[in-house]
């Protein structure tokens, strides 16, 4: 059985990981969620692990197996690193390198042949900030596949790119580099 390490970050569209989750569980994939804590503010760790079936993982400093070190062992039983929806912050700090939590540091330790995509969601402006494009640019250097955001009317009003990718094209992106679940 394949695994997809999903990563929830703080938007708005947080609610659509426990879709992207359900989804990808339900074709056959095992699917490890990671959290931030922003995350957790728009959708609760227990909705997703009762649609993974699985513990959802949170804190870089908990260690459910005392003989284990959890970010290394969730990134290396990793067959694809996916993070929808990506927020502004978890994007820069990917493309900076930095390692302040769970996600961001399970990041660094994912194996360079494992496929990783990244689903922007934001504020259209966000969307366009050149601080943002530059780091966009950096993590597609870097090997990460960007699955567009869609132009939509967003939940602060405006009308413009930044919603998250409907749940059938992340997971057609899933299927696309994976291919069956087995
Ligand atoms: C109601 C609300 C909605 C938000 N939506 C988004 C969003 O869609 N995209 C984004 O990048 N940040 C959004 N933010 C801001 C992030 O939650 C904030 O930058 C946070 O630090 C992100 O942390 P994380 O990257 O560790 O999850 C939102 C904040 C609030 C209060």
């Amino acid at each position: 059985m394949k695994t997809v390490l999903l990563g929830v970050s703080g938007s708005i569209s947080a609610f659509k990981a426990a879709e992207i989750t359900n989804e990808l569980t339900k074709l056959g994939f095992q699917v490890d969620v990671m959290m931030t804590k922003s995350a957790q503010e728009f959708i609760t760790p227990l909705t997703i692990q009762s649609l993974s079936h699985r513990r959802v993982h949170t804190d870089v400093m908990v260690e459910p197996d005392p003989a284990l070190i959890n970010h290394i062992e969730l990134a290396k039983r990793a067959d694809l690193f996916l993070i929808a929806p990506a927020s502004a912050n978890i994007i820069g700090k990917l493309a900076n390198g930095i390692a302040d939590d769970l996600l961001s540091t399970t990041a660094l330790a994912i194996k360079s042949e494992v496929p990783k995509l990244i689903a922007p969601a934001m504020n259209t402006y966000m969307y366009q900030n050149p601080a943002m494009q530059r780091n966009l640019t950096i993590l597609k250097t870097d090997g990460y596949q960007e699955i567009d955001p869609r132009e939509a009317l967003l939940a602060c009003g405006d009308f413009g790119r930044g919603a998250l990718a409907t749940t059938k094209d992340i997971v057609d992106q899933v299927l696309k580099n994976l291919g069956t679940p087995v």
